[in-house]
């Protein structure tokens, strides 16, 4: 791959396959630094690229559309054959992935790939109610989608804290509901547009009957109690939900999607329907009434009627309907989706009482676990309980980026590229499972995704530099390479203070939920204490990282003392520091093959306890493997009477319980 490359193309011919070309040719340029020939070769056998399509795909992606593909690069010549354009765009993303260089140049490997994907419904659910995300945030989300393979936008439009869409028939749902941040018409065709170019679906979510705060602000008749009501600034479950009994709730609705339906051509809405709490309903003695005249016994059946009504809308608007899986009721339609997030529970029940199904459980990025954990969970594992009928209508999965705590600026790094790895998993044979390969290539992939102006690596340095207020960030560098944000719905306690209006620029901000530097601390530690009796595997590095915690703490100090942003996490660095001293203190018993002092093992899991306890919504991955760290340094006389891998196994228990401070 050089200044004389040439494309040819042969079959189908079509503007959005033109345009992908087009910036499949940018990016490959952009990779070599060479100046790439748009010129169409003479005769297709000698081009370095040849494209060959069968047949167009349909103009709005659609399920189970074909995306398969085929390359062969053999002979000098990459050459991609796919029966459809989309098929021909996601061989064009593997084309690039494949890319290599050495000293001669940049080149393609010889293989042979026939790719497919494994299951048809491969989704990033991104929540814009709870905070707005402009246009290009979508866009360039939409891109790294399309680069990791994944075809459907679950676009979450509406929660308790937002309405963002503009509407023309109920125009106080965005001027009241949206703090001025929305969506134009215009801006929602082109989304659609745009991701239909990448052979994307854009599902679009209207949240009912619950999480409709937003929805009640400008039109607090649709609700079940009187209001008024203003926008949530907090996170949780809130209690407005559409009064179900009224049809003017219906008409309403009716009116609405018969607006929304033209511009999201999609088969497929989603109407939420997840934790409506049932106490407005509960409180309200007409809608009590109600439930007693048609023998609607609870919640759940009011639900289910709302649904039920709910459905026989959509189809007249040419809709599938889709929700969470807590409209998984008796008397739910037939052809409803069951969208799975309490649990695989969800899944498997919706599919084996002939549901289709999505699983989302296990795939909640917004969760802050690590690749791995994702990685690990399968929509359908082999040791799966249904049958093959039943297993076909698991259409596959979404990675679920919920919006409490992103915001423009980090919304990339909470997405990507963790979600990479769960697109595999989506789109890749269930063998494919090496967890240590994934990161290999994950990291890779991470990388090219700033071609496409993904910020995700790029956005941790702006917010550091923020916080350093202009001094030197050093110190903070190092702190913020071994943290991560608490896992969970955890951050919400450590920061009780913030709303939807609060700053998203901490530190927790700054750094992703799969930190390398606490995964390469973490493996150099176990490397070393597999070492046994050696112990001198990576020994100078970790004395390296060590001292660099140390040497960060007494910076950090001079640092925040001008930069009182970083005041939270003074503490965080001091742990840094004490954790480096315990970390060189340990290496050297091990090294000397000395027993430590009386009393040095508890002072110093007592440091590991104070730095497990997490500070600034942060906490430190790393702190297990340093407790067995301690744990070995304690135990270096054992080691005289135990063989290398008993002591090992002996280290790993003694460090594992308790873990005093959690939580
Ligand atoms: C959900 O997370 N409430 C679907």
């Amino acid at each position: 791959v050089d200044a004389s490359f040439t494309v040819a193309r042969s079959g189908h011919d079509e503007a959005r396959l033109r345009s992908g070309l087009g910036r499949f040719l940018r990016r490959l340029q952009g990779r070599t630094g060479d100046v790439l020939t748009r010129s169409p070769a003479a005769d297709p056998g000698s081009a370095t690229l040849w494209v060959d399509v069968a047949a167009a795909s349909p103009a709005i992606p659609g399920l189970g559309d074909d995306e398969s593909y085929r390359i062969d690069s053999t002979g000098g010549q990459l050459r991609l054959t796919a029966g459809t354009v989309v098929g021909a765009l996601r061989g064009l993303e593997t084309a690039l992935q494949l890319l290599s260089g050495d000293r001669q140049g940049f080149f393609w490997p010889a293989v042979t790939i026939d790719d497919r994907p494994r299951f048809r419904w491969r989704g990033l659910l991104i929540d814009v109610g709870r905070h707005f995300e402009p246009v290009e945030v979508i866009e360039r989300n939409l891109d790294a989608m399309a680069a990791v393979k994944l075809n459907v936008l679950h676009f979450h439009l509406s929660e308790d804290q937002g309405f963002r869409v503009e509407s023309r028939k109920f125009p106080r749902l965005h001027e009241l509901g949206s703090d001025g941040q929305y969506y134009t018409q215009d801006e929602l065709r082109h989304l659609v547009s745009y991701a239909a170019e990448r052979g994307i679906r854009v599902v679009p979510e209207f949240d009912m009957p619950g999480h409709v705060t937003s929805w009640v602000v400008g039109y607090p008749e649709l609700a079940s109690a009187p209001g008024p009501y203003t926008l949530i600034r907090r996170w949780g479950v809130f209690d407005a939900a559409f009064d179900p009994t009224r049809d003017e709730t219906y008409k309403f609705i009716d009116t609405f999607i018969g607006e929304m339906a033209p511009i999201f051509p999609d088969a497929y809405w989603h109407i939420g329907g997840d934790e409506n709490n049932g106490k407005q309903w509960a409180a309200n003695p007409k809608i009590q009434a109600f439930m007693a005249k048609h023998g609607l016994a609870d919640a759940h059946a009011l639900q289910t009627y709302f649904n039920q009504r709910l459905l026989t809308i959509l189809r007249r608007h040419g809709k599938r309907m889709m929700g969470w899986d807590e409209i998984l009721q008796p008397g739910l339609p037939d052809e409803t989706v069951v969208h799975s997030w309490r649990g695989a529970k969800g899944l498997t029940d919706a599919a084996k009482l002939g549901y289709d199904a999505v699983l989302s459980a296990g795939y909640y990025i917004d969760l802050m676990n690590t690749a791995a954990a994702h990685y690990a969970v399968d929509p359908l594992p082999a040791d799966s309980s249904l049958t093959d009928e039943q297993a076909a209508r698991v259409l596959g999965g979404e990675a679920t980026m919920w919006g409490e705590w992103v915001g423009p600026e980090t919304i990339d790094s909470r997405i990507w590229p963790r979600t990479a790895a769960i697109a595999e998993r989506l789109w890749s044979p269930r063998e494919v499972t090496d967890v240590d390969d994934m990161y290999r290539r994950l990291a890779r992939v991470s990388g090219e995704l700033e071609d496409l102006g993904l910020t995700h690596l790029r956005n941790r340095g702006v917010l550091l530099r923020r916080l350093a207020a202009g001094q030197p960030a050093w110190p903070l560098e190092a702190l913020a390479d071994v943290v991560e944000p608490v896992k969970g719905y955890r951050r919400g306690g450590q920061q009780p203070e913030m709303t939807s209006l609060g700053p998203l620029t901490h530190l927790v901000d700054a750094v992703g939920a799969d930190s390398p530097g606490a995964r390469a601390t973490r493996a150099a530690i176990a490397a070393l204490l597999d070492d046994a009796p050696r112990f001198a595997l990576g020994r100078d590095a970790l004395t390296d990282r060590f001292s660099a915690w140390r040497d960060a703490a007494a910076g950090f100090d001079r640092l925040a003392a001008r930069a009182p942003a970083l005041r939270e996490v003074a503490p965080l660095a001091a742990d840094l520091g004490a954790m480096g001293v315990v970390g060189l203190d340990a290496l050297g018993f091990l090294a000397e093959d000395v027993p430590p002092p009386d009393g040095w093992r508890d002072a110093a899991i007592g440091v590991l306890d104070e730095a497990a306890r997490p500070k600034a919504a942060l906490e430190f991955p790393a702190v297990p493997l340093l407790r067995e760290l301690v744990e070995g340094a304690a135990m270096t006389a054992d080691l005289r009477a135990m063989t290398p891998a008993d002591w090992r196994a002996a280290v790993r228990a003694k460090a594992a319980p308790p873990r005093r401070g959690r939580g």
